[in-house]
């Protein structure tokens, strides 16, 4: 069979999910949101009050974690043991320690076997920080999206207002280049673009003009 990867990956809040999931519906491949599972494996850890700096303890637990995602409609939710988390793991609480519990080299190890599995049997696009250069090495499209990280805060803002909440834009801008600086410079598998990534300047597209580009370089290798 002929099967299909999509690689995208980027720094914080740079559109990365919104436009996989847009391609991934387009093509019929189903969409992987790596960044849920690292941060299901957060919300429970956090849960469960457990140490984050202690990786045997993290990856123990995620042993014993069964983290889903499902497609519905256009978009997609996020089970733990059963539980739906869709909107919990993005509270500010689990961004803030997400990068941290990510950094375990056992952690990672565990998660990238799920997610290779995940794409074993369809064509996926899937997007997080290592998946051209690490997870799906192979993949046909790898895309590397950036934005500014003002764009890139007043994106986020519109989310949350969207939810309701109103945080100032100066405590948006430094968590995501907290987040970044933290994923940059960890030591496994960092946040970097792949040699053979496109880099995609997103700051001044619109969502359908990224996701047109995109289709773009799919046809190209079909
Ligand atoms: O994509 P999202 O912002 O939800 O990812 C949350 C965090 O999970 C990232 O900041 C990073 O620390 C971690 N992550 C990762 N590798 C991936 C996807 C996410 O380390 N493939």
């Amino acid at each position: 069979e002929n099967l299909f990867q999509v690689a995208i990956d980027g720094p914080a809040a740079a559109g990365k999910s919104t436009v996989a999931k847009i391609t991934a519906k387009t093509l019929g491949f189903v969409y992987i949101d790596t960044g849920a599972m690292y941060r299901s494996l957060t919300y429970k850890a956090l849960k469960q009050k457990k140490d984050l700096n202690d990786a045997r303890q993290l990856k123990k637990l995620l042993n014993q974690t069964e983290i889903k995602l499902v497609q519905e409609g256009s978009g997609q939710k996020v089970y733990v043991d059963g539980e739906d988390v869709t909107e919990r793991i993005r509270y500010p609480d689990v961004s803030e320690h997400v990068s941290l519990v990510s950094s375990f080299e056992d952690v990672r190890t565990e998660m990238v076997n799920r997610q290779r599995k995940l794409a074993e049997s369809c064509s996926v696009v899937m997007d997080g920080r290592d998946i051209g250069t690490h997870v799906l090495p192979d993949a046909q499209v790898k895309i590397f999206l950036i934005a500014s990280v003002d764009e890139r805060a007043v994106r986020r803002y519109r989310e949350e207002e969207l939810k309701g909440r109103h945080p100032s834009m100066e405590s948006l801008r430094e968590a995501i280049a907290l987040r970044d600086k933290k994923d940059m410079e960890r030591e496994v598998s960092p946040l970097v673009k792949a040699d053979d990534a496109i880099a995609l300047d997103t700051t001044s597209l619109t969502i359908d003009e990224v996701v047109e580009q995109i289709l773009h370089f799919v046809k190209e290798k079909q």
